[in-house]
């Protein structure tokens, strides 16, 4: 019978780690294991890397730990924002994105394939198309894992990211009115952030087509936490009081007949003229990739925030990686 490690108590635990700091060693799976104390470190973890950055750009903090990227989905992002995040601590990548020309295409089982990366990395970064795989992958291994998205479930680095480009922006969370459009139904971001969310005291608004709710589950969950949550199919109601507009793509991979896909995938596009709708300063979010949800003519409007929010994702995971390693 397999019995799953206890992490932080391992004999192979490195020497000289500050072993008792929060998350030290720990799976970062999902949003649920986070309480406004843990972001508040977080986030101040990650302010010093983007100040570090800006002054030296690489440092040694993680000199020597080894990071093994393991996709089995496709990531421009996620993937190279960990490499990057790795290499500016002065650590070094493993990188297996292209699964086909790995052992996995001869049949291997994600357990086995994580026990092999354990021998070689210090820490696993997953991602695959299953709900609930990377919570399993991390019980097989004594190495932290962390979810870089797991199907439809979640991205719960994703939301760490997008929570502190809100703080970054617009300076604080409470109080504000955060509306989410586009895939809820499908996009793991939103079932991640909304959660992360729920943690403050916000208004959160849905927009979606009639096909793409945000789940259930979801919904029930941020309910018990007193959260005002509001169900629309277009956009107009609450675009004027919204402080956060956080856009989605339709995700085509995840419809079963395609059909249906094209019917939806155009129902929303934030262009200028939907922009004379909004806050003075509202931010506009999206995880990216967009596929003509927000025109480019939108891009030169200083409330676009998507491309400012890849940069603070590279400093979220930069604190991410040096959490788990211990040497925050
Ligand atoms: C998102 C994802 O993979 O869930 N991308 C990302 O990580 N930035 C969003 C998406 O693919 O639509």
């Amino acid at each position: 019978m397999y019995t799953p490690p206890n992490k932080t108590q391992s004999p192979y635990l490195p020497f000289g780690d500050r072993q008792d700091a929060p998350f030290y060693f720990t799976d970062i799976l999902s949003v649920k294991q986070f309480q406004r104390k843990d972001l508040d470190y977080i986030f101040g973890v990650a302010h010093e890397m983007s100040e570090m950055v800006r002054r030296i750009g690489t440092f040694d903090l993680l000199k020597g730990k080894i990071l093994a990227n393991l996709f089995y989905e496709p990531s421009t992002r996620t993937m190279s924002s960990f490499t990057a995040a790795m290499e500016r601590l002065g650590g070094s990548v493993i990188p297996i994105n292209e699964v086909r020309y790995s052992s996995v295409s001869k049949g291997e089982s994600l357990p086995d394939t994580v026990r092999t990366l354990e021998c070689y990395a210090d820490v696993i970064v997953l991602r695959h198309p299953e709900v609930g795989s990377v919570a399993t992958a991390a019980k097989f291994t004594r190495k932290p894992i962390i979810n870089a998205g797991d199907g439809i479930g979640e991205h719960p680095t994703q939301a760490l990211l997008d929570l502190f480009t809100i703080l970054e922006e617009l300076g604080h969370v409470d109080g504000l009115t955060i509306t989410m459009l586009g895939d809820l139904k499908y996009g793991r971001t939103v079932h991640s952030l909304s959660r992360l969310l729920s943690l403050f005291d916000v208004k959160l608004n849905y927009v979606s087509p009639k096909i793409l709710p945000m789940p259930e589950e979801v919904v029930k969950e941020v309910a018990e936490k007193n959260i005002v949550q509001k169900q629309y199919n277009t956009l107009d109601p609450v675009l004027a009081e919204t402080d956060v507009l956080y856009v989605t793509r339709v995700q085509k991979e995840r419809f079963e007949d395609l059909d249906s896909y094209e019917k939806v995938r155009n129902e929303f596009i934030i262009s200028p003229e939907v922009m004379k709708g909004a806050k003075e300063k509202m931010i506009v979010m999206h995880p990216l990739p967009r596929v003509g949800e927000i025109t480019m003519e939108v891009d030169d409007d200083p409330r676009a925030a998507y491309f400012r929010q890849m940069e603070y994702g590279l400093y979220v995971r930069m604190a991410l990686l040096a959490i788990v390693l211990g040497k925050a």
